[in-house]
């Protein structure tokens, strides 16, 4: 065995050594949840911790561990964790109901907010999860032309039935839509891209979040927006992570109007929320006093909690400089570990733009270590390297990981 599976196999048997209730649980989980858990990307090897506490940066496992949480929920946690206003808005509102089976006021206020703060956005419409929100686009796109085909790109991730990672178009769980490839910032591959003469939509991420964080240059998605101007295909947006990059989204970064945006994630303040919208010619479908004949269906789509959560979200706690403030901690912290890594001339290095952003490695082994090292620190990045910084973690708590970082880039040289 090489030195570096080795080094591996130590790092598991020092967590398992000191995880003994989380791999209790994790036995007892593998018998009714299959591979442990209900959400893929949660388990890493050997098992992973189960959190008994979260509030603020920290989260608690039960076997005691505390960790500085700067995985923030793949992005959905971006106002840290238990936000007080969030638990006191929920709380109250629930006074008054929920599951109501009808309209009521929060909806429309929420709906009024985001159309306010999302340049492209002139009417939306809710749904549980931002994979549904992408459904409900690419359906809404196709309806409007009337054509088949749907533009992705390259190790795009739009949701668990919208993968386009390793296995290229074709993960077996993704929905039969006619989708066509092409290489995700690269100019070329739009011309192949826009020879399909049936192209109802293109679907993309101005920074693919799980694809690596990698952004696009503003010379690509101004090319693609022109081109889908030029051809009548219909440009979607999808700002489920990305729209925390600035206070109008990444559309508002990047200069881009898209036919449609899509939304999620940390809206509702780490509620369940989706919200799918953009110009009105298109929303109109939705709209039978304008012809429109497509319904949507969602028996929880206007709930309560998020909806409040939401509100109180977009209201109280995104004011635009606590938002530039969490981005550029990101900058800094993405360009001070990549510096520590190339100090230390190991093969690891980092991109992202503002809170997202991604450690990379040539081979497997290094990001495993990477990962457990920063565990035993007190750290917790996700398993493939993601970062997406929440509002609760400090300077202090960047600097502790550059510390712990640099010391272990040093120690595997
Ligand atoms: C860019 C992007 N779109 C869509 C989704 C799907 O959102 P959800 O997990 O809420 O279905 C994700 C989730 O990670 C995402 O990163």
């Amino acid at each position: 065995m090489d030195n570096l599976a080795s080094a591996v196999e130590d790092a598991h048997e020092r967590y398992t050594r000191t995880h003994p209730e989380s791999a209790a649980l994790d036995r007892r989980a593998r018998e009714v949840l299959p591979g442990g858990n209900t959400r893929s990307v949660l388990h890493f090897d050997p098992f992973p911790f189960r959190v008994v506490r979260a509030e603020g940066a920290l989260l608690t496992d039960v076997d005691g561990h505390t960790y500085v949480d700067f995985c923030g929920n793949y992005t959905a946690g971006l106002l840290g964790h238990s936000p007080v206003g969030i638990e006191r808005a929920i709380t109250e509102v629930l006074h008054h109901g929920w599951a109501m089976g009808a309209t009521h006021r929060t909806e429309i206020e929420l709906a009024e907010l985001l159309c306010e703060r999302f340049a492209a956005i002139e009417q939306v419409r809710f749904t549980n999860s931002g994979t549904e929100a992408n459904l409900m686009a690419i359906g809404t796109a196709l309806h409007h032309t009337g054509r088949t085909g749907v533009g992705v790109f390259d190790r795009a991730y739009h949701g668990g039935v919208l993968s386009f990672g390793d296995g290229g178009l074709h993960h077996p769980l993704n929905v039969p839509h006619r989708f066509v490839a092409a290489t995700f910032d690269d100019l070329d591959s739009l011309d192949d891209l826009f020879a399909d003469d049936d192209l109802g939509c293109v679907l993309i991420e101005t920074v693919q979040g799980s694809g690596g964080c990698r952004p696009a240059s503003g010379e690509f998605l101004t090319e693609l927006e022109l081109r889908c101007q030029d051809n009548g295909t219909m440009l979607i947006l999808d700002e489920v992570m990305t729209s925390r990059l600035s206070p109008g989204g990444a559309q508002e970064l990047f200069g881009l109007t898209p036919d449609l945006t899509t939304l999620g994630k940390y809206i509702a303040g780490g509620m369940t929320f989706g919200a799918f919208g953009g110009r009105r010619a298109l929303m109109s479908h939705f709209d039978p006093a304008t012809g429109g004949t497509l319904t949507q269906a969602g028996t929880f789509n206007n709930n309560i909690v998020s909806m409040t959560a939401a509100v109180h979200t977009l209201r109280h706690e995104l004011e635009p400089d606590r938002l530039r403030a969490v981005n550029e901690r990101g900058e800094r912290l993405r360009a001070a570990l990549d510096d520590a890594f190339t100090a230390a001339e190991i093969p690891l290095w980092v991109t992202g733009l503002g809170s997202m952003l991604n450690v990379h490695t040539d081979g497997p082994e290094h990001l495993e270590l990477f990962f457990h090292a920063m565990l035993a620190d007190g750290h917790y990045v996700a398993r493939r390297g993601f970062i997406a910084l929440s509002m609760a973690v400090t300077d202090d708590h960047c600097d502790q990981l550059i510390e712990s970082s640099t010391t272990w880039a040093r120690s595997i040289r």
